[in-house]
């Protein structure tokens, strides 16, 4: 589907009524959802006292509790309660051979067994790893490994502050980089600013500049405005827009982006988190034929395996890690690189391109877009649609991402729009379904007709609990 599509069915949605499932209903489903888990929410109620809220997982489907997972095989999830899930969250995106795949944790297990989880020194494995890396994406000279996402966010701006001696990072709105000090500033939301910043010194968004997604004449305000005040050092960038595209990016944005850097000397900073070797094998930048300066990596790299992240790029910018004090980027992490992960990432991306995962992951998403706005379609009273960018999928119902804040009633209509989607998405995962807040869909390459023939029967399900109008 074409940005300009897109764009106006998710705007016609917002601005459209929404579509609850009737109370009798909803309160059926409700208690349907109690019995069939009440391990989960026995564990729910245990963790209560433990940790804060009862739940860790930002990305976990918590509406009325969280589900306690007990394992996980091929696109196969199970919980504590014995219930069977086709799973789209796919741990948050970095599942592309499927969970818990023999061949890469038969080597990592090797690695536990010969060499040990982590000595604090260096290993062949890193340096496997970096290699693999760079042979695949086009921006990328050298990678310093780290143990998140967020980290390397983090460590991009530094370095491009070091390297550019400017201050100044400008972002887009509604964007994700992470939950670092500088970072937490209008995300989700584009324009909401410093809403979901408390406990961070205002201080920090100080040289923090957000554009409104897709606002080209703002983009260039933005650099125009703060040449005089110091100077950009970076923009920082999801390349296929806002959370993974749940804004969706205009074809000439990134483009616009990288030649506003070039003209005023700022660094172009990709945040691949998802997209490296989901989108595609070489990242947003090949897909997008643009090389950025800096890129940011996580969660994909390591399969699934803990500490993951890195920060990559051009070899003259990453030099600012190394260089002699005064002039260096200080960036450390104790577990960083070490063999457990490298090995990972060293291993899993061999895997993903022996199985051609990619292509297998992103022809069922193209399968599943079709069939879901297929089955859609049969209900012309429902605006709800699907739409793809290879194994990564966001179903509109509600689209509260997509409540501009200038809308009458903004603050209720994106509570009010997050609150009907939950219950679509209780229902859902009643059915067997795991997705990610109601909106997203990764795939992996086992993902098969079993799955897809469960998931249109689940959505038949949903829709078959709203009324017709
Ligand atoms: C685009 C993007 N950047 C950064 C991050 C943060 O990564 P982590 O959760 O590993 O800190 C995420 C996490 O989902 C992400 O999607």
């Amino acid at each position: 589907m074409e940005y300009e599509e897109i764009i106006s069915r998710l705007r016609h949605i917002a601005t459209s009524p929404v579509h609850p499932i009737p109370d009798e209903k909803l309160e059926k489903v409700r208690q349907e959802y109690y019995e069939k888990h009440s391990k989960s929410l026995q564990l729910f109620n245990d963790a209560q006292d433990v940790i804060p809220g009862g739940v860790e997982h930002n990305l976990s489907s918590s509406h009325p509790f969280p589900l306690a997972m007990d394992r996980a095989k091929g696109y196969k999830l199970w919980d504590v309660d014995g219930n069977e899930f086709v799973d789209y969250l796919l741990c948050g995106g970095p599942i592309m051979l499927g969970h818990h795949f023999d061949e890469l944790d038969d080597r990592i297990v090797e690695v536990i067994n010969e060499k040990g989880p982590a000595t604090g020194l260096s290993c062949e494995y890193e340096i496997l790893a970096a290699k693999e890396i760079i042979k695949r994406l086009p921006g990328v000279e050298t990678v310093r490994f780290l143990q998140s996402g967020t980290e390397g966010c983090m460590a991009a701006i530094r370095i491009a502050r070091a390297f550019t001696g400017k201050d100044t990072v400008i972002k887009v709105g509604g964007s994700y980089h992470g939950w670092s000090d500088q970072m937490v500033y209008s995300i989700h939301i584009p324009g909401t600013g410093a809403l979901q910043s408390a406990g961070i010194s205002k201080d920090c968004f100080n040289h923090i500049v957000d554009v409104a997604p897709n606002d080209f004449e703002g983009l260039e305000k933005a650099f125009k405005e703060n040449q005089d005040n110091g100077g950009v050092a970076a923009m920082i960038v999801e390349p296929i827009g806002g959370e993974c595209g749940t804004h969706p990016v205009h074809p000439e944005w990134n483009k616009t982006i990288r030649g506003l850097c070039d003209t005023y000397g700022a660094l172009l900073i990709f945040d691949e988190v998802v997209t490296a070797f989901r989108l595609h094998m070489g990242g947003a930048q090949t897909y997008f034929n643009i090389k950025p300066d800096l890129t940011v990596l996580g969660k994909i790299i390591t399969h699934g395996y803990p500490s993951c992240g890195a920060v990559a790029g051009r070899k003259d910018v990453m030099s600012v890690c190394h260089a002699d004090l005064g002039k260096r980027a200080y960036l450390g992490g104790t577990l960083a690189a070490n063999p457990i992960s490298t090995a990972a990432c060293y291993h899993a991306l061999k895997l993903m391109e022996k199985y051609d995962a990619l292509k297998k992951a992103a022809d069922y998403a193209d399968k599943l877009t079709k069939g879901l706005n297929d089955l859609f379609s049969t209900r012309d009273d429902l605006p709800f649609f699907v739409y793809n960018y290879g194994p990564i999928l966001h179903y509109a119902t509600t689209s509260f991402f997509a409540v501009k804040l200038t809308d009458p009633d903004f603050l209720n209509q994106i509570l009010l729009r997050r609150k009907v989607a939950e219950d679509y998405q209780m229902a859902a995962t009643l059915q067997g379904l795991s997705t990610l807040a109601g909106t997203r869909m990764y795939t992996c390459m086992q993902h098969d007709q079993e799955a897809l023939d469960k998931t249109i029967q689940a959505w038949e399900y949903v829709l078959s609990l709203i009324p017709k109008s």
